[in-house]
């Protein structure tokens, strides 16, 4: 498979570290976007897991996914904080208006992935949102409304 390279560089790169899985999962997601399902046999070998472990741990982590993302990555916080300030909708409110779902979250154009994510650090700001790594706090639905309105890259 055309990933096999960079999975294969990333578990020999991670080879001799103390709990290598999540180095190992994090540096293939880095790499690719995502964790496809297709590399896991192959982790699971190298480490010598079982591939339901290493499952286990990918599913786990709301942080990897097995596809690729969109070309835009839309992250809404709803954990605590962000979610006694409305979080919620506006995760509900990116969804509608990217044409994504929980289930599908990226759009079938490819174009955007909303996600959601579990604390950003911003709680004292909350709600807040990532959009391609960069942080917007005190979100309301009209700011949302103006960001998502910009086109992806
Ligand atoms: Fe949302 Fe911490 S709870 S940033």
């Amino acid at each position: 498979p055309a990933h096999a390279e960079v999975v294969d560089a990333v578990l020999a790169a991670c080879a001799g570290l103390e709990g290598p899985l999540l180095p190992i999962l994090h540096g293939i997601q880095d790499r690719l976007g995502h964790v496809p399902p297709a590399a896991l046999p192959r982790i699971a070998r190298a480490l010598h897991l079982s591939r339901a472990e290493v499952h286990g741990v990918v599913s786990y982590y709301h942080h990897f996914r097995s596809r690729p993302p969109g070309r835009r990555v839309v992250q809404v916080c709803r954990a605590e904080a962000c979610r006694s300030m409305g979080a919620e909708a506006l995760l509900a409110q990116a969804r509608q208006t990217l044409g994504c779902s929980e289930a599908e979250p990226t759009s079938a154009c490819g174009g955007h992935t909303v996600e959601a994510a579990y604390c950003l650090g911003l709680c004292a700001m909350s709600p807040a949102l990532v959009i391609d790594g960069q942080p917007h706090a005190r979100m309301t639905p009209q700011r949302l409304d103006t960001l998502l309105a910009v086109a992806p890259a």
